[in-house]
């Protein structure tokens, strides 16, 4: 017989399933709770809500344990490419060599944006973040692209919007940035792979001949395949909750997007840069700032640091750090930056505030290290992450879709006035 929850309220016990998942995670299944007692369940945060059954990423935070589709991060990150790993978490399995080549060449063939879309970077201020102009683009190709907003289209028209979205995503981050530079945007190279294609538009001019590094493009598709998927973290929840409604794919990930650029979640990969910048204009005086993050009437919190579900190591913190370390000695980068870096890890794990709750570097300490060394602007290091992200977006959205999960629509405990009457505005 199947696992039970029993739970008592008012006098009553209620008897809920247990959910068991396949690396035997366990849940209470409260979805009938309020048609029995009345009561709802109170987690603010969902910190420890399940919101989906999910077959794409599993993760364990204690372990430090990270699988797309059962595969460990660590190989993939060791042996796939992007677009592999891409393939894998959107359609569920590696593909074969003639369905990858399939899979790259659709994508190939979508990689221009329409024309008229080039004339929008020209009325945003030159100073324009360019992760609100990439929030922006992506939105504004369900308008150049309007089968998209038919949710009974068929399936093969909803795997055409998947392929442009893919092959777009890089062109217009790309001429986001140009746009930043006031430099010419360079039209995508389809006989170059996707990760080299993208550093050619955003670094190639048309003035001069194109090459890059091999160590550089390698990095890339390495840090892509780590920010890849990471189950139901913020901007993922975003996605499938605005997908649930039926919104289109480009506005969905628009929402994605927005989601993504706050310092809390994506946007700490450009604010760890900006705090090691801080430390290093104040002397590099590496006990202060830990001592700063410590302080709790300091609002200041070492940016890299902590994650809400891996409590023991970030897997992927672990990679990334010996990339950034191959990276820098290949490329003979000498960045004093990464030496407050390493203190201040070193520092931080040593000290009782952070080992008592469990905070350690996590996936963005190091990222922007690479970034920077590969000649990525800092304010563009979260359009990496989006760059990434995209395909684990994407893969939730169709698991969500395809599984037909209803809208999502928390309940919540109201505590606000009770009911009174409306006083005229005289009288008050
Ligand atoms: N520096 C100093 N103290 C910290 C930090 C930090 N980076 N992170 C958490 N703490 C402290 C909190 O003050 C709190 O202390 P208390 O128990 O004495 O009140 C305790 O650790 C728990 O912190 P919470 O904020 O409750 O943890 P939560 O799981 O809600 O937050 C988060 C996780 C948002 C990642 C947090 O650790 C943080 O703000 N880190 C810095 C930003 C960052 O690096 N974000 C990237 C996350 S990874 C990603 O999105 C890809």
């Amino acid at each position: 017989m199947s696992e039970t929850a029993k739970i008592e309220l008012d006098g009553k016990v209620y008897e809920l399933p247990v959910v068991v998942g396949t690396e035997n995670e366990k849940a209470i299944d409260i979805s009938k709770l309020r048609d029995l007692s009345g009561y709802v369940t109170l987690d603010t945060g969902y910190k420890n809500t399940g919101a989906t059954k999910s077959a794409i990423t599993f993760l364990d935070g204690e372990e430090g344990i990270l699988h797309y589709r059962g595969y460990p991060i660590e190989q993939l990150a060791e042996k796939a490419t992007f677009l592999e790993v891409a393939y894998l978490l959107i359609y569920g399995d590696l593909p074969k060599q003639s369905e990858l080549d399939a899979f790259e060449n659709s994508i190939k063939k979508h990689t221009l944006v329409h024309e008229d879309m080039k004339r929008f970077f020209e009325a945003y201020p030159a100073k324009a973040h360019p992760m609100g102009v990439l929030s922006s683009m992506i939105s504004s190709l369900s308008t150049f692209y309007p089968e998209s907003l038919d949710p009974n289209r068929s399936a093969e028209k909803k795997n055409l919007t998947v392929h442009r979205l893919i092959a777009k995503l890089p062109t217009l981050a790309a001429w986001s940035y140009k746009n930043s530079t006031s430099h010419p945007f360079m039209y995508p190279r389809n006989d170059y792979d996707y990760v080299k294609n993208f550093l050619y538009m955003m670094f190639a001019m048309p003035t001069e001949e194109y090459s890059v590094d091999p160590v550089i493009v390698s990095a890339l598709n390495t840090l892509l395949i780590l920010h890849a998927d990471h189950e139901q973290n913020c901007s993922t929840s975003t996605v499938r909750i605005v997908g649930s409604s039926n919104a289109n794919l480009y506005s969905t990930v628009s929402a994605g997007i927005s989601a993504l650029w706050g310092p809390l979640h994506g946007g700490a990969n450009q604010e760890v840069i900006e705090m090691l910048e801080q430390i290093a204009a104040d002397g590099g005086d590496v006990d202060k700032w830990v001592a700063k993050a410590k302080d709790k009437e300091d609002p200041f919190r070492l940016m890299g640091f902590g994650h809400r579900v891996y409590k023991n190591f970030d897997p992927r913190a672990t990679i990334i750090k010996k990339a950034c370390d191959d990276v820098l000695s290949k490329l003979g980068v000498n960045d004093p930056l990464l030496d407050i870096a390493k203190k201040l890890e070193k520092v931080a794990l040593e000290d009782e505030y952070f080992k008592a709750r469990n905070l350690y570097p996590n996936v963005d300490f190091y990222s922007g290290i690479i970034y920077k060394a590969i000649g990525i602007p800092t304010d563009m290091f979260t359009v990496m992450f989006a760059l990434g992200r995209l395909p684990g977006w994407i893969a939730q959205w169709k698991e969500m879709t395809e599984n037909k999960e209803p809208i999502g629509r928390p309940r919540q405990i109201y505590v606000g006035a009770t009911n009174r009457n409306y006083v005229p505005i005289s009288e008050r």
